[in-house]
Formats: C-alpha cells, sequence, structure tokens
C-alpha cells in the first residue's frame, strides 16, 4: 500500500548554507505538497536512532556528528509516488554520482555531506514522519 506521503530533512549543511528556500523550491516545483514543516535540531540519541542501520559503519561517528551539529528543516512531503519520486528528485547518495538538475547534484558538497534526507520505504516514511509531528502539526 502506497500512503503518497514521504519524509525528508534538509540537513545541517543545507541551513548553514542558506539552501533553505532553493530545495525549498525544488521541491514545491516538482509538485510536492507540504504536509507539515518545522526547524529543529537532532540529539545525539535521536540521530544515532534514525541512521540505526548505519552503526556498524565505518561513517556512523561522522554522520551522528554532522547530522546534531546544527538545525535541520523536517518536512512530510505528498504526491503520487511520494517516496521512489523523492528519491529520483534528490538524486544519488553521493553528489557526484547525482543525475544533473537533482537537489543532491545542485546543493550537495560530498557523500558525507549531502544536503537531504529522502525515506525509502512508505513504511519508514510513516516512522518517520511521526518522530518529528503530531496530528495537529500535519495538514
Ligand atoms: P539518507 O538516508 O540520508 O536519505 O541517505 P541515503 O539513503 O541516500 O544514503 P544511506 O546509505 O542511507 O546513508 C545515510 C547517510 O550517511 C552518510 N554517508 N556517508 N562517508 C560515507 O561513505 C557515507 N556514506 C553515507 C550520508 O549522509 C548518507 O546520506
Ligand atoms: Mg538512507
Amino acid at each position: 500500500m502506497t500512503t503518497n506521503k514521504t519524509f525528508t530533512m534538509l540537513k545541517p549543511d543545507s541551513v548553514e548554507k542558506g539552501n533553505i528556500g532553493g530545495i525549498l523550491e525544488k521541491i514545491t516545483a516538482s509538485g510536492f505538497r507540504i504536509v507539515a514543516m518545522k526547524l529543529t535540531q537532532l540529539t545525539k540519541s535521536d540521530a544515532e536512532a534514525f541512521y540505526a542501520v548505519h552503526s556498524e559503519r565505518p561513517f556512523f561517528g561522522e554522520l551522528v556528528t554532522y547530522m546534531t551539529r546544527g538545525p535541520i528543516v523536517a518536512a512530510i512531503l505528498e504526491k503520487d509516488n511520494a517516496v521512489e519520486d523523492f528519491r529520483t528528485l534528490i538524486g544519488a547518495t553521493n553528489p557526484a554520482e547525482a543525475a544533473e538538475g537533482t537537489i543532491r547534484n545542485m546543493f550537495a558538497d560530498s557523500i558525507s555531506e549531502n544536503a537531504v534526507h529522502g525515506s525509502d520505504s512508505d513504511e519508514n516514511a510513516a516512522i518517520e514522519g511521526a518522530f518529528h509531528f503530531s496530528g495537529r502539526e500535519m495538514f
């Protein structure tokens, strides 16, 4: 079953570089509707839980430090086929391999600091969105 919703974070590098507006413009111009959105900051335990699947990887410590070092924009987005279409819009994890015109191609500097997160499944989109937003914050 598809929910037609996905969850995204504009990661700390995007906020630091003043790219919130540019990235949101790409997202809305690509047909995504903003259902919920806030500026927030992940704690160490939030980031460790969010990326628990990568806990054994050599980059895990660096990833947690990066994701907690400043504010992020958390948002729930709605569109037909949202999860897959948003992963297409953000491009490959490594911006050097991200297709022309994708968000990571335009706004990311490296595989470690790659501007945005996109949920990888409908199930994770629902879990990640519910972690950040209560029902009254979703529209
Ligand atoms: P995300 O979960 O943030 O949407 O990214 P993704 O699915 O495209 O990539 P994933 O494999 O889930 O990796 C999660 C995040 O870990 C960092 N990373 N660093 N230094 C490295 O080799 C490396 N590899 C991954 C990135 O921030 C990546 O988005
Ligand atoms: Mg991932």
